[in-house]
Formats: C-alpha cells, structure tokens, sequence
C-alpha cells in the first residue's frame, strides 16, 4: 500500500494508489498535519470522494458518505439546504432515536420552517446591539482571568510555572461568558461545568462508535440531568423574568414564540458545545500559533486594535475548531460535475476548504494581515451559518488583549496534546508559562 508521504513525492501530478480513508477511526488518530497533507492530496481529485458501504462486524453495516473537501464544494452545498438537508442529523453518527426522543430536536438537525422558527426566537438574543451590551462583562471576565494567571506566575517575580492554559484559561472564558448571559447562579456553575465535562470529555473517535450502539452512560445521564436544571430555571424566569437570556427566552415575543422547557434545556446544551469547545479550542490554538509565530505576534502587540480582527479569523482558519459537519441528500442533485443520489450523506469538511490553494494563497502559513479571508470555519454560509459569530470573535479579541498587555510573556512551553476526533480540533490540554515578558 502506498504511504501519504509516497504520494506526496508525486508532486504536481495527479497521485495514484489508494487515498486516504477518512472513513477509518485510525486516520484520525494521526497526527494533524499528516491530516491535513492527506485533505492536500484528496483536493486533487476532481470529484469528491466516496466511500462506499463499511462492513462494521456483526453484521452491521454503515453507509459511505461523500467527502466535499474544496472550498467550492462546502460552500456550495451549505448554501443550498433544500438540496443538502441537516436533518435527520448534521453530526456523525446521528442521533439515535431515543437521543432525540428524551432531548427533542437540536437546531442543527433541522430544516425548513420548523428551523427558521427555532432560530428566529434564540437569534434574537444574539444580534450584536443585544451583544454590544454585554462588552463590558466580557472585558471583566478575561481581566479576571489574567488576575488569576499572574497570581498563579509568581506574583511580582512573574517566573515561569507550567499548567494548564486550557483549564486556566481557554475553558473558563466562553463558559463564564456564557453562564452569565443566560443569568445561570454562581452556585449551579461547578456543577454544570462537571456535567459539561462529563457529557463531552471522551468524545472523539472512539465514543462515537460506541455510543451508536449504546444506551445512555454517564455522560447523557449528566445531560438530562443539567436540561433539567436549565429547565427548572426557565420555569422560575417566566414567573419572574430578569433582564438575562433565558428570560428573553422564555418570553414570547412578538409573535407569540418562546422556547418550551424541552427547547430551553436542548438549546442550553447545544450552547455548551457550540459555544464553549469551539471558543475554548480557538483560544487554545490562538496561544500556540501566536507562540509559534513570534513575528506575528509582535504584529499584533505591536498594534492590537489595527489587527485584532484579522488575527481572530485566521486563528480560526487555521485552526478550524470544527473539522466537519454533514448534510443528507433530499434528491438527485449533480454538483460540480458529480453525481449525488437521493439519501446519500454528504460530509463538509471545513478543516479541508480552510487550506484550499485555490483561494488562500500560502494556505499553511499563519498570516494575520491574510484579506480577504473569506474563511469556512463558522460555516459556509447558509442557514445554519455560526449563530455565535460576533460573540466568539469578542470573547478572543477582550481576552488576548488582556493577556499579550498584562502577561507580554506568557507562552505555550509545548504543542497542544490533541484529542483524536473526526468533529472537532479539540485540545485536551497545552502547558503555559506567564514568562518575563
Ligand atoms: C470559534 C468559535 C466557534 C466556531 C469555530 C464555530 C463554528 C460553527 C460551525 C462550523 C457551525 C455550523 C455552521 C453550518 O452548519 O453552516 C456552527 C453553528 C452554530 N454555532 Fe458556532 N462556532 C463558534 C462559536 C460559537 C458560539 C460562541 C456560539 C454561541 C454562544 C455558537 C453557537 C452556534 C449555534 C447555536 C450553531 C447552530 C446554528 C444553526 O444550526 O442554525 N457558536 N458554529
């Protein structure tokens, strides 16, 4: 069989041989940059490409899906969703009929009018005039959080002392932030954060093959039992609402739509994946590429206001906190030049469109000066699109500021340890030191 890096040395030609099979749990055990040199080669292809029907053991079967991997392609297809649906599920695999029985349909599952009215009543509550006033509580949470990290340095000797910058720092802002604006009590926060960590702390590869099969663990137990809380919540908020977002929630609105208790708690749990592991794993990344690329940062130290927006989306390009997420086919459709076929599924990969050459020029490299930057990595395009866009983009921008001007030293002293999984670019955790400056 012919390794990745034999095909590489084909060069500018067409490789030959088998390609990578993004299907296999092992291929997402390698290494990311290995990944990513295998999508390099898969976009030299010119139509997607197909798995066809994997024998799973015990007589299971699991269908093939097509992988889009150009940025063409992603684009394209998030934009047509009566073609390329979300339902009966965007994730891999979907959620089992019991999943979606006890925690009813996620926003991201469904299509058409029952999905724009789902997300014309959370929407509301995330346009940037609502989200502009919430400026000041994200700027308190990050000073915070460097409080702690310098307290946590050694004080007025600022000497180096390894730890965890995902559990110091990456994790605590999107969940903080989030925890505030929903109005949750300081004192259900350990708890749901236990929760959190419980429902998603295995995920990856391997749990995702065996929770296909599985009834509910530990982790969906943690789960149900945090939608309840969040549900109770919602009760107490609509006999006496404040001025926090599970209140305006559970208002109705002008047209009389609120979310029902059941919506409020799956919404509070889509948020704690949406908006906290993608938000942390950006933060994360963002520390480790701005340590790898010391010009960069000095760019961005040098002049934070001129290129704090360039450098949040290309920390999110680059590193792609969302690998994938899939869409099923309504109909025969034929997309640049290929067939699809009514039923088939049909994987997104942003991590792959996010390096395409054809429209990043030098896609490797970690440039913040990079315009346009017409990136995928809140989706691309369409009505599922990022509700969370403005947000993630203020929580990076406040708490960089805060470190690179109150910590100008602190560093990642290693490369982030990876959790292998075909949805996210999770980091598990990345050694820090808070430096002399
Ligand atoms: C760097 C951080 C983030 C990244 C990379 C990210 C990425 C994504 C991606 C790729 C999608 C799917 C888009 C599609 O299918 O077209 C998505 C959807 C979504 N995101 Fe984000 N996200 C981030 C932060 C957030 C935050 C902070 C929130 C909320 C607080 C959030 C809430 C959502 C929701 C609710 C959806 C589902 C929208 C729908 O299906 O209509 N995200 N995000």
């Amino acid at each position: 069989m012919t390794t990745l890096a034999e095909q590489a040395a084909v060069g500018g030609e067409k490789p030959e041989g088998p390609r990578p099979d993004l299907g296999d749990p092992s291929f997402w055990q390698r290494p990311h940059a290995e990944r990513l040199h295998a999508f390099a080669l898969l976009r030299q292809w010119e139509a997607p490409q197909y798995f066809v029907e994997r024998e799973k053991g015990r007589g299971r079967r699991e269908r093939g899906f097509h992988a889009l991997v150009t940025h063409a392609d992603v684009v394209e297809a998030s934009r047509n969703p009566e073609v390329f649906a979300s339902a009966p599920g965007a994730t891999t695999p979907e959620p089992a009929r019991w999943v979606r029985a006890l925690f009813g349909d996620s926003l991201v599952n469904l299509d058409g009018p029952s999905h724009a009215q789902l997300r014309r009543i959370v929407s509301r509550s995330f346009t940037p005039r609502i989200l502009g006033r919430t400026e000041e509580d994200i700027r308190a949470v990050a000073a915070r959080i460097v409080d702690d990290v310098l307290a946590d340095g050694g004080g007025a000797a600022l000497s180096d002392r390894p730890g965890d910058f995902v559990t110091a720092v990456a994790s605590r802002m999107p969940f903080e932030v989030i925890c505030n604006l929903m109005g949750i009590p300081e004192k259900e926060r350990p708890a749901i954060l236990g929760q959190v960590n419980r429902a998603s702390g295995d995920t990856g590869v391997a749990r995702a093959a065996r929770d296909r099969f599985r009834m509910p663990g530990k982790g969906l137990r943690a789960l149900a039992s945090m939608q309840g809380m969040v549900a109770d919540l919602g009760r107490e908020r609509r006999r006496n609402p404040t001025d926090d977002l599970i209140s305006m929630l559970v208002s109705a609105d002008v047209d009389g739509q609120a979310l029902t208790g059941r919506q409020l708690g799956a919404f509070f749990s889509l948020l704690m994946v949406a908006g906290v592991e993608t938000t942390r794993n950006a933060i994360a990344h963002g520390l480790d590429l701005l340590t790898r690329h010391p010009e960069q940062r000095a760019l961005l130290m040098g002049d934070f206001d001129r290129y704090a927006d360039g450098a949040t989306e290309e920390i999110v390009r680059h590193s792609t906190p969302i690998i994938q997420f899939r869409r099923t086919l309504t109909r025969d459709h034929r997309m640049n030049g290929h067939t699809f076929r009514k039923g088939d599924k049909v994987v997104l990969f942003y991590a792959s469109a996010n390096r395409d050459e054809t429209v990043f020029t030098d896609p490797d490299a970690f440039d913040i000066t990079r315009s346009p930057n017409p990136h995928v990595g809140y989706g691309g395009g369409g009505p599922h699109y990022c509700l969370g866009t403005y947000l993630a983009k203020q929580e990076m921008k406040a708490l960089f500021r805060e470190l690179l001007t109150r910590a100008p030293g602190l560093r990642a002293t290693a490369a982030p340890v990876l959790v292998p999984s075909n949805f996210d670019n999770r980091v598990r955790s990345m050694p820090y030191a808070v430096g002399t400056g």
